[in-house]
């Protein structure tokens, strides 16, 4: 990468660069013109083009040609190095040696993930109580076994690991492929194994305790082949009549993927648990925009379907809810009752914005005021993810009537709700602008990025709103970006939130100077300014 960068900064000059957005006029040995982010009254935006850096004195940032453009841009550095590589004539192609090596080393974990798939096939065939709990317990058929490649982990901790070794991979190899516990021996161990399959073969696991216990489903971590936020369980095996019949069931376990496949409704699939992500809609929906959600009607089905509803509004999918099963807890228990009444329910459903509407209303008193209130909270943030006006019209009028009032009073609300919102946002907690975005790409890496550790400690948000901001951040930036390259990113992202940091501790230090009259602790204050001045 530096190879790279390097190669590109000695073909364009700093000056050129920043010269195609801001005029430029010598001043000495430097250039100097007007900030870009238009907060300077006299010109204080300086180029160096000996040291190939810029600094912005108004804007309190600098750097070289790549941080110019991605902050001008508001791009990500992945974005302005392809830009700036065109520019420059410089082929990327040929700089990403790394980018085989990952293909490689990707080649060898599908093999062996493979290769574990395999031997616990086998195991599950040589085991007769195992076999039991498949055949009769789940009521699976010998062609659903085979399909899905349901297999058997042995207990004793070391089968897997043995074989792979006998097979040549290294423990190396087996960790990375997420086969290990943290000591080495094997991860799954005595349950039943439900294998991950992409187009291109297992690319890990989810086991099922076979009796009672914690957890119920162990899971591959996020590796190099797995990303929870992409794969879609069953999808391998649902394609053909997703697309044959055009439409798509999603389920919340992956139990009830393989036992809708089995009942004939083989548009069934997973998205682990009730977390969907941008993406599994975005790949579902190049499939078929009639997407069916069997969610529960528990609390986290309704938030998960909502959610839902957010991701889908500008993806013109059209979302509706399947909950015509009784009491039957999941659709995998309906189909053991009567695989019909399953293939019934897939056909009945109702629009995702009503179905959300309706529960709604079951759990508010519409007759309170703060039910009313409430109520019209909730209906309206939902309304609000609508894109499509005359749907969202439709909504409108229909909360409306529900709680006897006009149109108009409910649209007054809707600023009323959405102010409030925005004003915390834009007050933030101090944090200039430029950290902000910082921490919401590194935030976005490290939540929808697949496992890429960022290196910085940032908290969790908890908020869906933000959380399907990120992962739109996500979508647009690094969409489609190969681990290697993310990493990349993320490295990049926080050596300039690190540099960030000390800048704006420099600045409280250099208000709190201002501000002090003793003259030791003002000499006390230089002191760590300069220090932090030398670190940044
Ligand atoms: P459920 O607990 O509803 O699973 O979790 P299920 O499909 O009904 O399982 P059975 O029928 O009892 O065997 C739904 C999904 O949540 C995730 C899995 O993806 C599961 O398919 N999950 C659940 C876990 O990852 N770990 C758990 O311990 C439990
Ligand atoms: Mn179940």
């Amino acid at each position: 990468m530096e190879d790279v960068k390097e190669e590109i900064r000695a073909r364009l000059p700093v000056e050129d660069v920043v010269g195609q957005y801001i005029e430029l006029k010598r001043a000495g040995r430097s250039m100097k013109g007007r900030s870009p982010w238009g907060v300077d009254k006299t010109p204080s935006f300086m180029v160096s083009p000996d040291k190939g850096i810029w600094h912005d004195f108004s804007a309190n940032k600098g750097g070289d040609i790549f941080s110019f453009v991605m902050e001008v841009e508001g791009i990500s550095f992945r974005e302005a190095l392809e830009k700036l590589a065109a520019q420059a004539g410089v082929e990327l192609k040929k700089y990403s040696g790394g980018d085989k090596k990952i293909a490689q080393k990707k080649m060898r974990l599908r093999e062996a993930t493979e290769w574990a798939c395999k031997f616990y096939q086998v195991c599950l065939t040589k085991n007769r109580p195992v076999c039991e709990y498949v055949f009769y317990k789940r009521n699976m058929n010998k062609g659903t076994v085979e399909e899905f490649r349901i297999g058997y982990a042995p207990k004793d901790g070391h089968a897997l690991t043995r074989f792979l070794k006998s097979k040549g991979y290294t423990e190396a190899e087996m960790r990375e492929a997420g086969l290990l516990n943290q000591y080495g021996g094997d991860l799954f161990r005595g349950r039943m194994m439900v294998p991950f399959i992409d187009t291109n073969g297992v690319i890990g696991f989810t086991a099922r305790i076979l009796d009672k216990g914690e957890p119920k489903y162990l899971n591959t971590p996020e590796t190099l082949l797995f990303n929870k936020s992409r794969f879609i369980f069953g999808l391998a095996q649902a394609k053909e009549a997703i697309r044959h019949s055009g439409f798509c069931v999603i389920v919340e376990g992956n139990m009830d993927v393989i036992s809708s496949h089995q009942a004939g409704v083989k548009e069934a699939v997973a998205t682990s648990g009730t977390a969907m992500t941008e993406m599994h809609l975005k790949m579902l929906s190049r499939l078929t925009s009639d997407i069916r959600l069997a969610y529960d009607g528990d609390a986290a089905g309704v938030k998960a379907a909502e959610r839902a509803i957010m991701l889908a509004g500008k993806l013109g999918i059209t979302l509706s809810v399947i909950s015509g099963y009784g009491d039957a807890k999941d659709p995998d228990e309906l189909i053991q009752k009567d695989p019909k009444l399953w293939q019934e329910a897939v056909e009945e459903r109702v629009p995702a914005v009503e179905w959300l509407l309706n529960k709604y209303e079951e759990d508010l008193n519409l007759s309170s005021g703060p039910g009313k209130k409430e109520y019209s909270d909730v209906a309206m943030r939902v309304i609000n993810f609508l894109e499509d006006p005359v749907e969202r019209k439709h909504y409108e009028k229909m909360v409306a009537k529900k709680l006897d009032v006009s149109v108009e009073d409910l649209l007054a609300k809707k600023v009323e709700v959405a102010k409030p919102r925005r004003l915390k946002e834009v007050k933030g907690e101090g944090k200039s602008d430029v950290m902000r975005t910082l921490e919401d790409n590194l935030l976005a890496i490290m939540i929808y990025g697949g496992g890429v550790d960022v290196g910085v400690e940032l908290a969790m948000p908890e908020d869906e709103v933000k959380l399907g901001e990120l992962e739109m951040i996500f979508e647009n930036r690094y969409g489609g970006w190969e681990m290697e390259a993310l990493m990349v990113e993320a490295e990049e992202l926080k050596r300039r939130w690190d540099r960030e940091r000390v800048r704006g501790e420099i600045k409280v230090l250099e208000k709190k100077l201002v501000e002090e009259d003793d003259e030791e602790e003002k000499k006390m204050i230089m002191r760590k300014i300069m220090e932090k001045r030398k670190k940044g």
